[in-house]
This record gives C-alpha cells, sequence and structure tokens, in this order.
C-alpha cells in the first residue's frame, strides 16, 4: 500500500527523538518497516515503533538532514506511506533478553510488548548515551518488563556500554533468545557474548534502502537483500559476512567502512 496521511499526535520522546503517529490500516509485525517521507522530500525507511490497530507510528532521531526535518513535522503534516515491508521477530521464546541501543529501541519495544502480551518474560537491557536519551523505558516497564539501564556518562544505571551489562545477565541467567538493534558493532558483540552460552541472537539491520522490494540491491548486506531478507536476521547469517559491523553503502553502492 502506498498513501498519504496526516499525522495525528506527535510526541518527543528523548532530546533528538520523535514519534509520529498515523492512521494506517495495513497489518504489521513487530520488526517490519515502512518507507516514510515529507512529500517533496527524501524517503527513509523506518521501522514501526506502534504495530497494532489502525494508529501505527514510527519513532525518528535526528541524524543527517532528512532525519532532522521529521522532527519539526506537526499534528496534521501530510507524510507519505508505503509497506509494510521485510520480515518480523519470531515471538515465540518464552524467556527473551531484548537489547536496544539508542534510537535501535525503536523497533524493540513493540516485540517486546507483544511478547509479554502472550506471557513471555522480557527483560530488557536499555543503553544510550546519557539519561535523558533512553527510548521507551518507561513504556516497556509499564508492559511489564524488567528493563535495566547502562548509560555512557553513568547519568542512570550502570555506567559505560550496554554490552557490559549484557554480559552481566548472561552470566547470571538463563534467556531462550535475544532481540536486538543499535549500532552494528554493540549488536556483533551482543552475538559474541551470547554464542558461548548458545543463546540464539536476532538483531534487526539497517542499509540504505530505495525500492524496498529486493530489486536495486541498495541494501545488500552480503549475499543478502536487507529489505526483503531482513532487517530481522540470525545473527549467525551476520557474522558469516564480511560487511557486518564492518562495511556499509553509500547511497551510490559504494561499500564503505562503518
Ligand atoms: C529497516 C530500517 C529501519 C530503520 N528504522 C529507523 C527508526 O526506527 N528510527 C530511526 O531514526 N532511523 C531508522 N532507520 C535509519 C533511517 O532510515 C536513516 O538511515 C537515518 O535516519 C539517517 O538518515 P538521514 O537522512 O538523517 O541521514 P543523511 O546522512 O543525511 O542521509 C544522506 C542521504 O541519504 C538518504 N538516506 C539516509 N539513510 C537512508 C536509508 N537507510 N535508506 C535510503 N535513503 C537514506 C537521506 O534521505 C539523504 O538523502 C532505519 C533504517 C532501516 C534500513
Ligand atoms: S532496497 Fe532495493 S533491493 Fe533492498
Amino acid at each position: 500500500m502506498r498513501t498519504v496521511v496526516e499525522v495525528t499526535e506527535t510526541v518527543v520522546e528523548t532530546p533528538s527523538t520523535i514519534t509520529l503517529r498515523f492512521p494506517y490500516e495495513p497489518p504489521a509485525d513487530p520488526g517490519q518497516f515502512v518507507m516514510v517521507w515529507i512529500p517533496g522530500d527524501d524517503e527513509l525507511p523506518m521501522s514501526l515503533s506502534y504495530t497494532e490497530g489502525g494508529s501505527k507510528g514510527v519513532t525518528v532521531k535526528a541524524m543527517g538532514e532528512t532525519s532532522r526535518r521529521f522532527l519539526s513535522l506537526r499534528r496534521g503534516t501530510p507524510i507519505g506511506l508505503r509497506g509494510p515491508y521485510g520480515n518480523r521477530f519470531d515471538l515465540s521464546p518464552h524467556r527473551v533478553l531484548v537489547v536496544g541501543g539508542g534510537s535501535g529501541t525503536a523497533v524493540l519495544a513493540p516485540a517486546a510488548e507483544r511478547a509479554l502480551a502472550r506471557g513471555a518474560f522480557v527483560t530488557v537491557a536499555l543503553g544510550a548515551t546519557r539519561a535523558d536519551e533512553l527510548l521507551f523505558r518507561d513504556r516497556l516497564r509499564a508492559a511489564g518488563a524488567r528493563v535495566e539501564v547502562a548509560t555512557d556518562d553513568g547519568s542512570e544505571g550502570t555506567r559505560g556500554y550496554v554490552t557490559a551489562l549484557v554480559s552481566s545477565l548472561l552470566e547470571r541467567e538463563t534467556f531462550d533468545a535475544i532481540w536486538t538493534c543499535g549500532p552494528e558493532i554493540m549488536m556483533s558483540k551482543v552475538a559474541s557474548a551470547a554464542s558461548p552460552k548458545g543463546v540464539p541472537v536476532f538483531c534487526s539491520v539497517e542499509r540504505h534502502m530505495k525500492c524496498a522490494l529486493g530489486m536495486c540491491d541498495a541494501c545488500a548486506l552480503g549475499p543478502y537483500h536487507v529489505c526483503v531478507d531482513g532487517p530481522v536476521f540470525r545473527a549467525d547469517r551476520l557474522t558469516s559476512t564480511e560487511d557486518f559491523a564492518r562495511f556499509h553503502r553509500d547511497p551510490s553502492g559504494r561499500r564503505v567502512p562503518f
């Protein structure tokens, strides 16, 4: 489906992140993304941070020029949408560790909520540079998740990277699966920490996208097209490529180091 809708609600989540809610009927599952644009502007892939019912949402972090313009949108502004695209998280595991780095938590929150609603036990390791950049901490707690926090500057929770928190949780507890989204170096470290414990890790990855239909090759990651084979991949499929946590492709398709 491809359409233009009006933004019905905006929520400032952190100093650099905003959620846009809008009416969008096509069914969607946690993990999937939409292509979204301000009419006349460039199109960006965005994970759905709200997947239920007819009121969906995306949560946008100000990065470069295009994403920054999303932060100035207001209620009633038209936005273009197509999708949802891509695969989804397998929500069947019972004891799940969710590892969110920065805005990566946008795609994990609806997965955690839906798993909790099915009776899963969900622990969240939430990382951010500082306390006011922690995304969806209160939303996840309200849904019933146990949320543990790490901030780079120690302004809340454990001081340091969220990966140290993950290692300590893996030492103390047993999990059936880990779902993670954030910087690829972070996801790669999570995969390394989980591997000796035999816990499967599922990563939501980002690449430059054009068609979102598996036809243009813009989103190539090793042998995969992230738009149709992903964006959710089991970590062992990613770590066997040369690209994961090392290279991505620029808008012209050139492979460049992270
Ligand atoms: C599956 C998926 C889900 C994502 N989910 C989120 C999310 O939930 N929240 C979030 O904040 N970000 C998400 N992103 C990242 C987002 O799409 C952009 O890459 C990011 O916002 C940076 O865009 P920019 O315009 O600010 O960057 P710039 O560096 O300014 O971009 C330079 C140019 O490239 C274009 N561009 C940048 N990134 C992409 C891209 N991935 N595909 C196509 N064109 C691009 C821009 O429009 C601009 O023309 C996701 C990406 C993918 C692939
Ligand atoms: S964006 Fe065109 S193949 Fe994935």
